[in-house]
């Protein structure tokens, strides 16, 4: 399949001015379109880490491992590429959705924002420039393809984030309280953003706006379980990543609920430094802004990763704005955050939630599938 021709505006760059120069590689890319790839690697778990970090792989496979390593909503990884030698198409594996937990399927295409903006990152160390087409066959009716990533011979060149995806992990250890984020640093981290309709704001966790966000988050989650429809979308997120999900009784859900509480209230919200959140300009159930935004969380924590900060997403109101939303067509949560913000974001939606600081520890890897279990012909 060739990727039809496109409009300028239909594009998002894949940032080639941020570019190093790798003059040990130096030329451009010359491989053949009918070069066959190397074998898909078919170990799961930390496997696709190990795979990653010690360099394996070449062309699409190595950038698809490169995607697979992303974020994404409870480890769900809501995604299926197919990989062709001049081109990636990422695609939405919409079985694992979260349920009314994510009603309008907004966390699971964020999710593949995040993997499409690995594979970006990548690219470039395997002689391309990738160019982005989003929702390629949307509005017709399949939403199911999430991009076309049309990958352009290029001079081989390392991205600044390619060395960051491997060290890239959501970190939910306490933070320093003692260290706080200069304005400098979350300056930058706002100017990552690269469409006008999708924008990043910080509140210092102590200023009159995060103390409402800290509280929002804990009415937030003490909803989620309390609702049987939104517990209930949690739990398929806490199941898809058991090892043996049907060894996950009733009791073993309720105490990881219980210590999920605890957390938000002791360490999460109690240690950050700052707290970030997403902002889009349209409605909450756009797919492009979806993965616009995920594309912009992913762009953060691996710019943060090599800033040392630590970063972890915190959706909890979000979510529960989502379901107000869907159930009363209107939210008292976003009304309550949104007075809070020094700005008037009349016509914006907050759409994802984090925290950031710097903490003692690395955080662990998270589990994956196997490449070869989620590439499709
Ligand atoms: C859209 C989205 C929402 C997320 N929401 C939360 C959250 O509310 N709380 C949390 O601890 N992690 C959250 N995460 C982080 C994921 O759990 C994490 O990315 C996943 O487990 C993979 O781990 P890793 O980021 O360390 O690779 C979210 C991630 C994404 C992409």
């Amino acid at each position: 399949m060739t990727v039809p021709s496109l409009s300028r505006r239909s594009f998002v760059a894949g940032g080639l001015a941020a570019l190093v120069d790798l003059s040990a590689f130096g030329q451009p890319s010359t491989r053949p379109d009918t070069a066959s790839p190397p074998p898909l690697p078919d170990i799961g778990g930390e496997g696709p880490w190990d795979y990653w970090a010690s360099g394996q792989g070449a062309g699409v496979v190595r950038i698809a491992a490169a995607a697979i390593l992303s974020a994404s909503p409870y480890d769900t990884q809501p995604w299926l590429f197919r990989l062709r030698s001049t081109h990636i198409e990422v695609l939405a594996d919409k079985n694992r959705n979260l349920g009314e937990l994510d009603p309008f399927r907004r966390e699971l295409y964020m999710g593949l924002g995040c993997a499409i903006e690995n594979a970006c990152v990548a690219a470039p160390a395997q002689g391309f420039n990738p160019v982005v087409r989003l929702l390629p066959e949307s509005p017709a009716g399949n939403d199911n393809l999430a991009a076309a990533i049309e990958l352009r011979p290029a001079r081989q060149a390392k991205h600044p984030y390619h060395d960051a995806i491997a060290r890239r992990h959501t970190n939910r250890l306490p933070y320093d309280t003692d260290r706080k984020i200069d304005q400098a640093t979350l300056d930058a981290l706002a100017g990552l953003a690269s469409s006008a309709d999708v924008q990043v704001i910080f509140l210092e966790a102590t200023s009159p706006g995060g103390t409402v966000f800290t509280d929002l988050m804990m009415q937030a989650t003490q909803l989620i379980i309390d609702t049987p429809d939104l517990r209930e979308g949690r739990w398929a997120g806490l199941r898809a990543i058991a090892a043996n999900p049907s060894a996950l009784s009733a009791e073993a859900l309720q105490r990881a609920d219980a210590n999920w509480l605890k957390a938000t209230r002791t360490v999460a919200c109690a240690t950050a430094a700052a707290f970030g959140l997403i902002m889009v300009r349209g409605t909450r159930q756009d797919h492009r802004l979806h993965i616009e935004a995920g594309r912009l969380w992913q762009r953060i924590h691996l710019d943060g990763t090599n800033r040392d900060l630590a970063m972890q997403p915190m959706n909890h109101f979000v979510e529960v704005i989502d379901h107000e939303t869907r159930t009363l067509e209107t939210s008292r949560t976003s009304s309550t955050i949104r007075a809070a913000l020094q700005q008037d974001w009349n016509g914006w939606e907050p759409i994802f939630g984090f925290r950031l600081g710097y903490a003692g520890a690395m955080a662990p890897r998270s589990p994956r599938r196997p490449l070869s279990s989620i590439v499709v012909t």
